[in-house]
């Protein structure tokens, strides 16, 4: 299994939550990370950096044979009124959230393609269906991680490969710590649910998409918290 973004937060969790099955990990975020286990490895790169994930997936194919399952989960988020969001931070999301993205699913999805299966989970968010002010470029780019994901799944269903979205509600990790407590209760009270989300309420729908019995399960977004 591919993860991105798995130095800490969500990517972190999962890490975990999956050698803990006995999957054998293959994480990368643009920080060494302190998570040591017989069956990880870590590599340092930006996910957007085209010749480092051809790198990454070249070595693992050689060392592993396969991969079954990719969790493109590395992301950011820059909260602020677009009057005062500059060209390269808009840049930033996008090359992050959704080229890497999509570099990270081309990549594994040639692989996939040969061994006639693979699954491929991105991460979207509610900022999308609430169109939240403040938030216009993330949840922009969030929509087209969405998006391409549904094409995606269209185009590779011919390989065996399912592709899905998750959208987590808020969890509480570094990139929503910022946000104010008000402005994070009226979040969540729109939800269904008015609960701050956690990572394994996120495992719970991935391990959902990664089942061999999901086969039939792929272009859909499951939004948690009853957004
Ligand atoms: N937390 C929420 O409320 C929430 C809600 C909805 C959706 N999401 C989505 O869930 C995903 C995980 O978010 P999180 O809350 O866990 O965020 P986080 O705690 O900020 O963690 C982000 C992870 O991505 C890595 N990363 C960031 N930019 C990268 C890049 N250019 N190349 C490689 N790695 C990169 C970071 O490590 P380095 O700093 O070492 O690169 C880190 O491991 C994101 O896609 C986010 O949009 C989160």
């Amino acid at each position: 299994m591919i993860i991105t973004g798995s130095r800490k937060g969500i990517g972190r969790f999962l890490a975990e939550y999956y050698l803990e099955k006995g999957i054998t990990v293959i994480g990368c975020s643009r920080s060494e990370s302190d998570l040591k286990h017989e069956h990880y490895e870590h590599y340092c790169l930006d996910v957007s950096d085209e010749k480092a994930v051809q790198k990454l997936v070249r070595e693992t194919v050689k060392k592993h044979r396969k991969i079954d399952y990719l969790i493109n989960n590395a992301g950011i988020a820059s909260m602020n009124h677009s009057f005062l969001t500059p060209l390269s931070i808009v840049e930033k999301m996008f090359k992050t959230n959704v080229f890497g993205t999509f570099l990270f699913t081309r990549e594994a999805g040639k692989v996939m393609s040969k061994n006639k299966f693979g699954r491929i989970v991105n991460m979207t968010t509610f900022a999308v269906p609430f169109k939240l002010e403040g938030e216009a470029v993330y949840a922009a780019s969030k929509a087209a991680v969405t998006v391409m994901a549904e094409a995606l799944a269209r185009e590779y269903a011919i390989y065996g490969i399912t592709v899905n979205t998750v959208a987590p509600p808020a969890v509480q990790t570094d990139l929503i710590a910022h946000v104010k407590k008000e402005k994070m209760d009226k979040l969540l009270q729109r939800q269904a649910i008015h609960r701050f989300g956690e990572a394994k309420d996120v495992a719970n729908t991935i391990d959902f998409f990664l089942r061999d019995e999901s086969a039939l399960v792929t272009g859909q977004t499951v939004y948690l918290g009853g957004v």
